[in-house]
């Protein structure tokens, strides 16, 4: 079966077998097939965040575990279980309309619940970690259930553990948020503020907040329905305050933002000044508006994505020392 619908890179890969997992039993069942069979297995959400470099020798998985409820709730605050195969944009929504707080800046984010703790999904100024109460998850070798709390999915930006020591391990199967009913709205990011100023907004709303977010989206982001593209391909990367600090001597504008063990600087901009912005190399690029989205323009592979993604980092270390990694999962 060719999973080009099933990748926002529109990648034209095929997998071995293919499945849907709409309940518990049947995702059970379907793991057990693969093992008895030495099948490797891939689970899949959206297929926003990952990149098909070659054809799947295995069982796909795609999750489809639906269900949003309300588990309790105080005056100000509510918790909310959404089944892993929930959109994550529609679960968005609905918060919005139910006037819950909380995750309204991360609108528009293509994929799944199931896989938002994944990679802690972030933007603008907010991550899920902070409204993360719980995740349940299928433990693939016991085929147990397992409870994680936000320590134990030991959530970085872009990072958590079943990336990386609890990697394929796992089928996240729902996640618990922790929602406000007394909003506390982040509007630390410049263009929020300027977008709500523009859209004539006096009275801040959570609806305003993701409007103004879905807008500044629209405006950079290619949409994967006309594009194909994974978002965001390298992530931002931290450099030493003094490696900044002789960077900046020698590139007066390159910006950067401190945090924690030195200075963040936006990979696009690396990208950009590296010549890379708007380049078409075939049937794949580099997105005109957004320098950090590599896209695929139709008929593009996922080894030529992988290939200029290589050129891009060659490119950007040797001008200016720093190594990018990718946000993206290779498959
Ligand atoms: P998939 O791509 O299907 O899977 C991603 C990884 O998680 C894979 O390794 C997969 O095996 C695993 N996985 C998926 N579901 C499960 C599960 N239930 N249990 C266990 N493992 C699972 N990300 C951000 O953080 N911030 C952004 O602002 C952002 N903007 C984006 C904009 C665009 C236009 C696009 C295309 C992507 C963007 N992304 C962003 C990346 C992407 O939307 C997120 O990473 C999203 O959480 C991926 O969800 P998915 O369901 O599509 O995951
Ligand atoms: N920039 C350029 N040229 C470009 C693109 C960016 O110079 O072509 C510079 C500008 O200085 C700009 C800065 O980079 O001010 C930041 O750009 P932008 O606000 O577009 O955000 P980003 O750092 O490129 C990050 C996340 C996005 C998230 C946005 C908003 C990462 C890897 N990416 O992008 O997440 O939506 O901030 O918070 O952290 C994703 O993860 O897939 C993703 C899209």
């Amino acid at each position: 079966l060719s999973l080009k619908p099933f990748n926002t890179f529109a990648i034209d890969k095929k997998s071995r077998f293919f499945t849907q997992a709409e309940d518990l039993d049947a995702l059970k069942g379907s793991l057990m097939w693969a093992k008895e069979r030495q099948l490797p297995v891939l689970i899949l959400g959206g297929g926003s965040n990952v990149l098909l470099t070659r054809d799947f020798p295995g069982l796909v998985i795609k999750i489809e575990l639906k269900g949003i409820e309300v588990i309790q709730e105080t005056e100000e605050e509510i918790w909310v279980e959404v089944g892993a195969g929930e959109n994550w944009h529609e679960w968005v929504l609905f918060a919005i309309k139910q006037n819950w707080a909380g995750i309204e800046n991360l609108s528009l984010i293509p994929g799944t619940v199931g896989a938002s703790p994944m990679q802690n999904i972030g933007a603008y100024g907010v991550e899920i970690k902070e409204v993360f109460e719980s995740l349940k998850a299928l433990n693939r070798d016991t085929l147990n259930m397992e409870t994680f709390d936000g320590e134990a999915c030991q959530f970085g930006y872009r990072e958590s553990v079943f990336k990386h020591e609890l990697k394929d391990r796992y089928v996240i199967t729902s996640v618990v948020f922790r929602l406000q009913k007394v909003p506390r709205f982040n509007i630390s990011y410049g263009a929020i503020q300027d977008t709500l100023k523009q859209n004539g907004v006096k009275d801040i709303s959570i609806q305003a907040v993701s409007d103004a977010v879905v807008e500044i989206r629209r405006s950079k982001l290619p949409d994967p329905k006309e594009i194909g593209n994974a978002g965001s391909f390298f992530k931002n990367p931290t450099i030493a305050f003094e490696a900044f600090e002789n960077l900046k001597a020698q590139f007066p504008s390159i910006p950067g933002y401190s945090v924690e063990n030195g200075v963040k600087v936006p990979a696009g901009w690396l990208i950009e000044q590296a010549g890379w912005k708007g380049k078409k190399i075939g049937e794949v690029g580099v997105h005109a508006k957004q320098a950090l989205v590599l896209v695929n323009f139709g008929h593009g592979d996922g080894k030529a994505i992988q290939s200029l993604a290589q050129d891009i980092q060659n490119s950007v270390n040797e001008k200016f020392g720093i190594f990018l990694s990718p946000e993206v999962n290779f498959v």
